[in-house]
């Protein structure tokens, strides 16, 4: 197939990858000339496992980048992979899509022959049929349904090892409304599907496909904010939590994934998605008490990490390490990261910050330039009143002997990553 892929950011540049990879041709359109370039000249924009050698293994033969929309009129099929951030409220902000439907319906007007546009991005339901679509009938003059279709193609995809996930993946989802745009997906998908040894193949609606994503996304962030509550009352009890939520996770119907109790999830994805769909029931008369509930566990946890701290050592004038600033080990991005309001309320407290990450000091800093930062968890240690365990780096697990450079060895354990126990004073979150 020839395929169009709107964006490359971290979606759209891994699918486009990807999918030449499993053979097809595609061309991803971007309006940012360094990110062409880039993929032009075989290079990854982004840091992810893996999607360096596909991009210099397919760039300038299946794989190219460009600016021009026009590009899309020599494809068969469009994927909408541009962001669709939170807004304060909560809501989905769609402009930037809405910008790039526009872009899009105008360049297939000249096209001949039907196309079909699918939508990528994680949108609340019935947007692709309610927003996209009638943006692309009023830019293409064609009707829905004859020359341009719609469909929806929720992404799954970890960062950290996104390549992996995209082509390995436990389902594909495909949502459409008419048999040439599901036609048109199943010819996408099938080199995929097939070397990824026939995963489920999902055919649904258009609105149903838009509501799994969230559906997917809630229930994980829900599943992890329910092992923080159980583990926030085993905590009270003196009870070990990690006994009780890996016994629970030999359960098959429970399972043991995403069961790992700490300071809370982070992300691009989970807490911008949750707000999102929460927002969005609340538009349509419904109060999503489970997926409020998940949002207000996980705001809770680094609430109670400091807690924590102030149970042995009074923020105010003390010098306090934050290990791990990234949302998630394996990444350097910081978008969500539980450091984030910790770093804010130890600020406000007076407190004396030191952070360190192996990755994401860098984008750390472009969000507080004004704490200090070390090139080691030992330097970001030595001298401290205490550290805060923010990322569960595996590195973190063997500091050992850097603990007794502190000034005080109290280490408040957000992800019970420290292994040692002896000569400090050891405080788990959960
Ligand atoms: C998530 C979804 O997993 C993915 O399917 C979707 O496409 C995008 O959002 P990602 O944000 O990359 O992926 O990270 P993930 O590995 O899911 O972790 C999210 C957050 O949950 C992190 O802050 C992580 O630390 C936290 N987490 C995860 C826990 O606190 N406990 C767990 O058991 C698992």
């Amino acid at each position: 197939m020839d395929i169009s892929i709107v964006g490359s950011g971290y979606v759209g540049t891994t699918v486009a990858a990807c999918f030449a990879e499993v053979g097809h041709d595609v061309v991803n359109v971007d309006i940012d000339e360094d990110v062409v370039a880039s993929i032009n000249g075989g290079r990854a924009p982004i840091h992810e496992p893996g999607l360096e050698e596909l991009i210099e293994t397919h760039a300038g033969e299946s794989l190219r980048a460009t600016t021009d929309y026009a590009a899309v009129r020599d494809t068969d099929v469009t994927f909408l992979a541009l962001p669709t951030p939170a807004e304060d409220d909560g809501h989905i902000d769609l402009s930037i899509l809405k910008v790039g439907a526009r872009s899009l319906g105008a360049a297939i007007a000249e096209k001949d022959g039907a196309h079909v546009v699918v939508t990528k991005s994680t949108v609340v339901p019935t947007t692709t049929e309610d927003v996209i679509a009638p943006i692309l009938e009023a830019e293409s003059g064609r009707a829905l349904g004859e020359g341009v279709h719609v469909g929806m193609n929720p992404e799954f995809l970890r960062e950290g090892s996104a390549v992996e996930d995209f082509l390995s993946p436990d389902k594909v989802v495909l949502g459409s409304e008419t048999e040439y745009a599901a036609e048109t997906l199943r010819a996408v998908f099938d080199p995929l599907v097939e070397r990824a040894g026939g995963p489920p193949v999902v055919e649904t609606g258009v609105a149903e496909a838009e509501m799994i994503k969230y559906a997917n996304n809630g229930f994980l962030a829900a599943k992890i904010s329910l092992a923080n509550d159980i583990a926030n009352v085993c905590a009270e009890y003196g009870i070990d939590s990690e006994a009780v939520l890996s016994a629970i996770g030999l359960d098959h119907r429970i399972g043991s994934e995403f069961l790992e109790a700490g300071v809370g999830w982070g992300g691009s994805c989970f807490p911008k998605d949750v707000a999102a769909i929460v927002a969005a029931a609340r538009d349509v008369g419904y109060e999503p008490a489970m997926l409020e509930a998940a949002i207000e566990v996980n705001d809770r946890q680094p609430v109670r990490l400091l807690g924590r701290l102030r149970d042995h050592v009074d923020p105010d004038g003390a010098r306090v390490a934050v290990l791990g600033l990234a949302f998630k080990p394996g990444t350097g991005d910081v978008r969500n990261s539980r450091a984030i309001p910790l770093v804010e309320a130890l600020v406000d407290a007076g407190a004396d910050v030191v952070g360190y990450d192996p990755v994401a000091t860098e984008n750390f800093r472009a969000e507080f330039p004004d704490i200090e930062y070390a090139g080691s968890a030992e330097e970001a240690l030595a001298g401290a009143d205490a550290a805060l365990v923010v990322t569960d780096w595996p590195e973190f697990a063997e500091l050992d002997s850097a603990f007794d450079e502190m000034a005080t060895p109290v280490v408040v354990d957000g992800r019970r990553v420290v292994t040692r126990r002896d000569g400090i004073v050891y405080e788990p979150l959960v």
